[in-house]
């Protein structure tokens, strides 16, 4: 009899094959996963003797179906303590004489492997969606942590997906199995902890409800479900169960109007216009927009703000990475830049309007942080119903464009911001619209003051105008 000790995936992969290697049947192994339950059965070295002998087994290339490995992966994160010992009976079976054996569905091994990998995936989801960061200010630092209890042992399964979705904070995620750290650069694993570690405090609630609500996709959701998905335990610490309500009674209507679209229409911001227009009623409207893919990544909308009587409206392209995590425009590197240049101009922030030609943040994960990505003309397009209706209200005496994104969209796709820039031209919205480079470009370019230079005059010239007319 072989007995190991094995608590990961990769551990797991690596005993069974030195196991298949030697021709040891499953009733031959005992797979355990805590030393501790080991000292109960037998002592430990039996185990790594026969590892040893193992190893030296040279090696036989066995031909696993991929669809088993990546099951296999899931199913190592069930808290089942028989995990282990049915994934290498199944490997074995598929190995020796089944090699079909997971079309089998009906078999009693493969059926268990399905609903254990079931389980894992709700957990896993349920992580994604109740993970609650708070925010804990020290000296040294800003840290953002959450406590959660998952069901399975998902941590390790679910943590890449927290770093693509917050790579730009230091957090940490406690559950009572392991914790994991993000430190903007690598995942680390710790030991677990009890809830008492984890902070308590509010600043986070409001991302964290946006953030929620944006992940609710309305086809998937059964009340049933939802119900059964979410154990008391999660409620008594979530305070989104005040928008798990907002957010089940639209279900029907976002779900009818996914259907609509599929059926008809190519899909635009067109289907999520309020009937009675305001700015304030079009900024809730477009909180819910699923007019293009780009609400399923981003954050959440980034609308535009300003007075309603502006008389100079600025259209930027897209909300970059920290508009997308605050919810607001011009809020980042960019924005620094443009208020600078509205200074400079001689104007304040607070007297324009500003607003952007895409409203959700089109990015590309990367190992360190999300990297903008220019939208397409296609999603410009399903955008600019929200933009074309901020301009129908405001009705300002003058339009700048910001970048060529702004100018494709609301003067024309021909118009070149290196050849046509500070020039006055009547677009569909005013009278007086004139494009000049993006505050982003300045950031980029080589030549960065000269261009600065020309923006300031750009907007100089815009507050002339709309002083004059
Ligand atoms: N760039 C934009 O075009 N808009 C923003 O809101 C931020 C950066
Ligand atoms: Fe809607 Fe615009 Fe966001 Fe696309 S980018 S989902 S059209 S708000």
């Amino acid at each position: 009899m072989y007995s190991f000790v094995v608590q990961s995936f990769a551990e797991w992969r690596s005993c069974s094959r030195a196991l298949l290697n030697a021709q040891v049947p499953p009733d031959q192994v005992i797979f355990r996963d805590s030393p501790v339950q080991a000292t109960l059965f037998d002592d430990e070295s039996a185990g790594e003797q026969s590892w040893s002998a193992l190893v030296r087994v040279p090696a036989r290339g066995h031909k696993v179906p991929q669809a088993f490995l990546d099951l296999a992966h899931a199913v190592s994160c069930h808290r089942d303590t028989d995990r282990f010992q049915l994934l290498y009976r199944l490997l074995w079976r598929l190995t020796t004489n089944e090699p079909r054996l997971m079309e089998v569905i009906t078999d009693d091994d493969v059926h268990r492997l399905h609903q254990m990998e079931k389980a894992v995936r709700r957990d896993s989801h349920k992580m994604k969606a109740f993970v609650r960061f708070r925010k804990l200010v020290t000296p040294e630092s800003e840290q953002f942590v959450a406590w959660h209890r998952p069901d399975h042992r998902v941590v390790r399964l679910v943590s890449p997906f927290f770093s693509r979705r917050f790579p730009a904070m230091n957090w940490t995620i406690l559950t009572p199995d392991e914790s994991v750290w993000w430190d903007q650069k690598e995942l680390r694993y710790g030991p677990g902890c009890s809830r008492d570690h984890a902070p308590d405090g509010d600043e986070l609630e409001d991302l964290w409800l946006t953030y929620y609500g944006s992940i609710f996709n309305p086809a998937r959701i059964k009340v049933k479900t939802m119900i059964r998905e979410m154990p008391v335990r999660h409620w008594a610490t979530l305070p989104e169960a005040t928008i798990i309500d907002d957010l089940l009674n639209d279900a029907p209507r976002r779900v009818a109007e996914m259907i609509a679209r599929q059926e008809g229409h190519a899909r635009s911001a067109r289907d999520y216009l309020p009937a009675h227009q305001t700015l304030k009623s079009l900024r809730e409207a477009a909180k819910t927009c699923r007019g293009c893919d780009l609400c399923c990544e981003a954050t959440q909308t980034v609308f535009g703000e300003g007075p309603a009587d502006a008389r100079i409206v600025l259209v930027g392209e897209q909300p970059g990475d920290q508009e997308d995590l605050a919810g607001r425009p011009f809020v980042g590197p960019a924005g620094h830049v443009l208020d600078e240049a509205l200074q400079q101009a001689g104007m304040d922030r607070s007297e324009v309007y500003l607003t952007n030609a895409v409203k959700h943040f089109k990015f590309e994960p990367t190992e360190k942080r999300r990297l903008h990505k220019k939208p397409s003309a296609r999603e410009s397009s399903a955008c600019r119903p929200w933009v074309d209706a901020e301009l129908r209200l405001i009705k300002p005496k003058v339009l700048v464009c910001l970048g060529a994104t702004a100018a494709h969209s609301l003067i024309g796709p021909g118009f070149s911001v290196t050849r046509q820039r500070g020039q006055f031209v009547r677009s569909d919205w005013c009278e007086h619209t004139l494009a000049t480079y993006h505050p982003s470009a300045i950031l980029r370019s080589l030549q960065s003051e000269s261009l600065r230079k020309l923006l300031i005059d750009d907007l100089k010239a815009a507050k002339h105008q709309a002083d004059n007319s």
